[in-house]
């Protein structure tokens, strides 16, 4: 491997991390433009990730993205963190700086509105009530992301309600002190038993859960009473179709699957380290599908 000077690496930190798609993506953007480097795997105990973080500057990397389990412990390890990922409460790219200093950033919610914007160029975040299914670390990045966009009532549903109303406390405080396009939204919790009720007047509804993925059964939920112009997005991209997709679509409503938000995460990241801002292209997206 050449050490000259300009080639650039990074990599994707997790325990286990052999599944990631992220070296797919990037490696094929850095063929795309010709760039001199390399996005590698790195499989990292969470006992040595703070070991591992302080490497990053000594062994030359431009920076890392981060995944399970790392994302919410790394939060502590950096030296600085940027507004979106301190409410997300979660790093999921770092970028090594000229003193070797380490920044902090999430692109999960950049990612998910690019994935909506992909699917329906006529999406607004502001259009109506948003409906959030799960109350997980996912949940966090795509409320933080719809909010920052000018969503202003935003519902959170999940099986255990308690997390869901700790949530929407957490960020209605928030998002009362904020100074950007989030300032004034609301983020109210919906009881779990009444969730078929609770699509009734949305604009759009999110499946943030792990229910519809692999082998899991579907989100238990009813589409009965949901307006038929509600988009319906679900993060879950295996299968890139989930039977929360598939009933929305038999029902007319319009729908964004998951992928587009992997992909899409991926670009702010690269163009920071590499400095190229690179586009999901249909290339990228079959190298990408043919992995699932
Ligand atoms: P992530 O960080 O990817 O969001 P997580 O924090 O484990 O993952 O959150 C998973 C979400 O899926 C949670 O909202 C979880 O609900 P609970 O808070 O009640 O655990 C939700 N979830 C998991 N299994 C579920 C099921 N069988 N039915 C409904 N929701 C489920």
């Amino acid at each position: 491997m050449s050490t000259h000077p300009t080639f650039k690496l990074a990599g994707v930190m997790g325990w286990p991390i052999a599944h990631s798609r992220s070296p797919s993506i990037h490696n094929h953007w850095i063929q795309q433009h010709g760039l001199n480097g390399a996005y590698v795997l790195l499989p990292v105990n969470p006992a040595n990730l703070q070991d591992a973080l302080k490497g990053l500057s000594a062994l030359g990397f431009a920076g890392c993205n981060l995944t399970i389990p790392h994302k919410v412990m790394a939060l502590s390890l950096v030296d600085r963190i940027d507004d979106t990922a301190r409410r997300m409460g979660a790093i999921n790219t770092i970028v090594v700086e000229a003193d070797g200093s380490l920044s902090g950033y999430n692109n999960d919610g950049f990612g998910y509105i690019q994935s909506l914007r992909d699917a329906h160029q006529e999406w607004r975040a502001d259009a109506g009530p948003v409906l959030v299914m799960g109350a997980g670390g996912a949940a966090r990045a795509v409320i933080v992301s719809l909010a920052e966009q000018g969503a202003k009532d935003i519902r959170i549903c999940n099986r255990t309600d308690a997390s869901a109303y700790a949530l929407a406390t957490e960020f209605t405080a928030d998002f009362a002190q904020a100074s950007d396009a989030a300032k004034g939204a609301v983020v109210t919790a919906e009881p779990w038993e009444k969730r078929h009720d609770a699509v009734a007047d949305v604009a759009l509804l999110v499946n943030t859960t792990s229910q519809g993925m692999g082998s899991n059964p579907p989100l238990d939920l009813s589409l009965d009473q949901l307006p038929l112009q509600a988009l319906v997005s679900d993060i879950v991209y295996i299968p890139q179709e989930t039977p929360l997709l598939k009933a929305a679509k038999a029902r007319g409503n319009p729908t964004a699957g998951g992928l587009g938000m992997l992909l899409h995460q991926a670009r702010p990241a690269f163009n920071a380290w590499f400095g190229v801002m690179p586009e999901v292209t249909p290339a990228l997206r079959q190298k990408v599908e043919a992995t699932l």
